[in-house]
């Protein structure tokens, strides 16, 4: 998907009720979004998808709403306050703020995109004797641009490890990197940022400063005791849970993929140490048939991390070919016991665990699962959205937007539309319908414009199936039901609406 149809994708969420702008009438805020009538229901569906899979699916998986508010010193236990920091760099002849990292990261692209304009021009030249892999490894202008991006990864990885900001900001003199805009290379001293957003309670000791959590995983951790205890689970086990986190991004953009307020869907899962890469290996593939349930597998894929976070021993990223190239969708992370220690060192409560086939104590190790719903949600239309040339009702082509999600996800299940607004029969009929089946799933009743046009509107949010009530209807107590993808059409009994949607859109089927 080009960036021309990026922004169609933003422009269509608006326009049909997924996602505003937050606070619009105010000239908006920076990286905050608000969902609308249809993604609001997208997003619970794709909540569901995730809870079901991971709960329900899981005798050994329970589920946790932790408060967003949390005592400040879990943020020191967890390292936050001391290290979540993105290095920030302005430049100072446009104002803007940028992250460091990023600046050098889209250099390094650059680089590998020149050794593959060079691949592609050698190919259209050689033809079919073409050696890719040779080329690759001989023609000296490629190399010299692989060898320069792996270079700079490497440089990149290990400034960001020893916190070396002066190496970053040397990087972006010695790459000459020019601000996107305005081309000026004046920038500023590289120099770390804190993400965590704090605020004010009256009455926690110190001065009462309060953070937003910047990730739900937090109040899984300091639960860890309770959740044993409470629910008898013996390890391994996990604790999953959905909510809001909040980081102030210093650059958030690409609409709802780098949010300041967004919602994180996260599972920790407590193992016997020594076990924990089986287990890491395992939640890679398990998390992974879930996306490919319903994202085409070539638009997904592996990228272990290079530079490990300060609780990592492992970690991997699934990316997803977003419109603007592959970028993390979801993290899988072997946290070692890193949290439980050091809130166990913190609060002096020991958080252990007593393994009765071993006989012994332990702190145990942690594997995370962690996907963001809204890039989740962001994922699902872009792989959705489709304009396509099909039929009109004349049998011309006309072209029509579809919103190709899967049916167990899609916002609204079924249209219910009486073929012609101003007779009251057909209408009296339709409502009857739609009463009767509305109790089993979200229903829309349309009657406005003809009949081809409420199909149109159908589409463009997704909707798998328009039941039509027509003149037959009257006569034989049939409908017609169409498909949205192939848009065909079959006669069925009213009585049997329910059951055939509720068998077409049940989430048993990508689960
Ligand atoms: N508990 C581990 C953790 O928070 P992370 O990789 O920082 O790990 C996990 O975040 C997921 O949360 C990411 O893969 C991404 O899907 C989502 N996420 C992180 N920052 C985000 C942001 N600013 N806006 C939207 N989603 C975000």
């Amino acid at each position: 998907m080009s960036e021309d149809l990026f922004k169609r994708l933003v422009s269509h969420c608006k326009e049909y009720g997924f996602i505003y702008p937050s606070s619009e009438v105010y000239e908006g805020l920076n990286g905050v979004y608000d969902y609308g009538p249809m993604g609001v229901e997208l997003k619970n569906n794709i909540k569901e998808y995730w809870w079901k899979a991971m709960v329900q699916m899981h005798d050994n998986i329970v589920g946790l709403d932790s408060a967003i508010f949390m005592h400040p010193k879990i943020w020191k236990a967890s390292g936050h306050v001391d290290a979540f920091n993105d290095p920030l760099v302005d430049n100072k002849d446009s104002k803007k703020r940028f992250r460091a990292d990023v600046l050098i990261e889209t250099e390094i692209d650059k680089m590998l995109a020149k050794a593959d304009k060079e691949v592609e021009k050698a190919a259209k030249r050689f033809g079919e004797t073409f050696d890719e892999k040779m080329y690759r490894e001989t023609n000296p202008r490629v190399m010299e641009y692989i060898q320069k991006a792996e270079a700079t990864e490497k440089r990149l990885a290990n400034a960001l490890k020893l916190g070396d900001m002066a190496d970053l900001k040397a990087l972006i003199d010695e790459l000459e990197i020019t601000e996107p805009d305005t081309g000026s290379r004046n920038w500023t001293e590289v120099r770390q940022f804190n993400l965590m957003f704090s605020t004010q309670m009256s009455n926690t000791g110190d001065d009462g400063k309060l953070y937003l959590r910047p990730e739900t995983a937090q109040g899984i951790f300091v639960n860890f005791l309770n959740v044993q205890k409470t629910t008898r689970q013996k390890i391994p086990f996990g604790i999953a849970q959905i909510g809001k986190a909040f980081r102030n991004e210093i650059v958030a953009r690409q609409f709802i993929f780098r949010m300041r307020e967004f919602e994180q869907m996260e599972m920790q899962y407590f193992v016997r140490p020594g076990t924990e890469m089986e287990w890491y290996a395992y939640w890679k593939e398990k998390r992974m048939a879930w996306h490919r349930a319903v994202t085409p597998a070539e638009k997904l894929r592996f990228k272990d991390h290079d530079n490990l976070a300060h609780y990592a021993n492992a970690a991997v990223d699934v990316q997803f070919e977003f419109p603007f190239g592959f970028k993390e969708l979801e993290g899988i992370h072997s946290r070692t016991d890193f949290d439980l220690s050091s809130h166990s060192e913190l609060s002096g409560k020991k958080m252990q665990y007593f393994d009765p086939e071993l006989n012994e104590h332990y702190t145990p190790y942690v594997v995370e699962t962690s996907v963001g719903c809204d890039r989740m949600f962001l994922t699902v239309l872009s792989n959705a959205l489709v304009d396509e040339t099909v039929p009109d009702a004349k049998g011309e082509d006309s072209t029509r937007t579809v919103l190709r999600i899967a049916p167990a996800l899609a916002p609204v299940k079924c249209a219910v539309l009486p073929l012609l607004r101003n007779n009251e029969e057909l209408v009296g009929k339709a409502r009857e319908v739609y009463d009767s089946i509305k109790l089993h799933f979200l229903c829309q009743y349309d009657e406005k414009d003809a009949v081809g046009r409420r199909y149109r509107r159908q589409d463009a949010i997704g909707t798998p199936y328009c039941v039509t009530i027509d003149h037959e209807t009257l006569e034989n107590g049939t409908v017609t039901i169409r498909e949205r993808d192939s848009m065909l059409q079959e006669r069925i009994a009213i009585e049997d609406i329910a059951r055939i949607v509720l068998d077409r859109v049940d989430m048993a089927k990508i689960l």
